[in-house]
């Protein structure tokens, strides 16, 4: 497919498909792979640093348990986040955004994703990515769009995306809604079609479907015109991009 080459390759929790979910190892792997952004799901630990976890606990992701929000780094380092994947990932830490700052190139856009309700780490978030000069190539999606807010409020510069689970004709309403302005919208990509697309657009909206992992979803979402595809996959979408 050609005629893509603004269309952003976004490895979805890193490469998670081929490696470990929200690892350095996945976020490697998509490097390698031509990604040109990466998306990640963060929380606090107990001593206020911004750890790189899909989960509000170890369980599933790593051979140890708990809360992420009751252990210090320390503890939480402790874990193995590879094992449960696939024996050769064995030894991968659960990283601290601070790392991936630091392993992941300027050119490579980096959405990080705040869940629900974890808005005491906003603070700790805008103090980081202005240490490591993020704030430009960095966009912050949530679900929950009153801590978008509440960053955008403490911090003016930073890109804020709506996700969403719903209709996309309701999206750009909601950007409108807002107080303070949205830089992209994240539906879920059965919900997209080449109007809706369109609509965003037109506004100046990025428009970032997730999480499209077969080919056949890719094409139809290019053909869509999104501004980037949020995969498992970012190497099967290269490859597509580039056939
Ligand atoms: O940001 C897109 C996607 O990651 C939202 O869902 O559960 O995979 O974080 P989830
Ligand atoms: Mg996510």
């Amino acid at each position: 497919m050609k005629n893509n080459d603004q269309l952003m390759v976004i490895a979805h929790r890193g490469a998670a498909g081929e490696a470990p979910e929200n690892t350095l190892a996945a976020f490697a792997l998509g490097l390698e792979q031509g990604c040109t952004g990466i998306e990640l799901d963060i929380h606090l630990s107990k001593d206020g640093e911004i750890i790189v976890c899909h989960d509000t606990t170890l369980d599933r992701t790593t051979d140890r348990k708990g809360a992420i929000s009751e252990q210090t780094v320390e503890e939480l380092k402790l874990a193995d986040a590879g094992r449960w994947f696939h024996e050769r990932f064995e030894g991968e830490r659960v990283p601290l955004l601070e790392e991936v700052f630091d392993l992941v190139p300027p050119e490579v856009q980096i959405n990080v994703e705040i869940k629900a309700g974890v808005d005491d780490l906003v603070p700790a978030l805008i103090g980081l990515m202005k240490r490591k000069n993020r704030v430009e190539n960095v966009f912050v999606s949530s679900f929950d769009f009153d801590v978008l807010e509440r960053l955008k409020g403490l911090e003016p510069e930073a890109k804020i995306g709506l996700l969403y689970n719903i209709r996309m004709s309701k999206h750009y309403r909601m950007a409108d809604l807002l107080d303070c302005p949205v830089y992209s919208l994240h539906p879920h990509w059965s919900r997209m079609d080449k109007q809706k697309v369109r609509e965003a657009t037109g506004r100046g909206l990025h428009v970032y479907p997730w999480t499209v992992n077969k080919e056949e979803g890719m094409r139809e979402m290019i053909a869509c015109g999104v501004s980037g595809i949020i995969t498992d996959y970012p190497g099967r979408l290269k490859k597509l991009l580039e056939g």
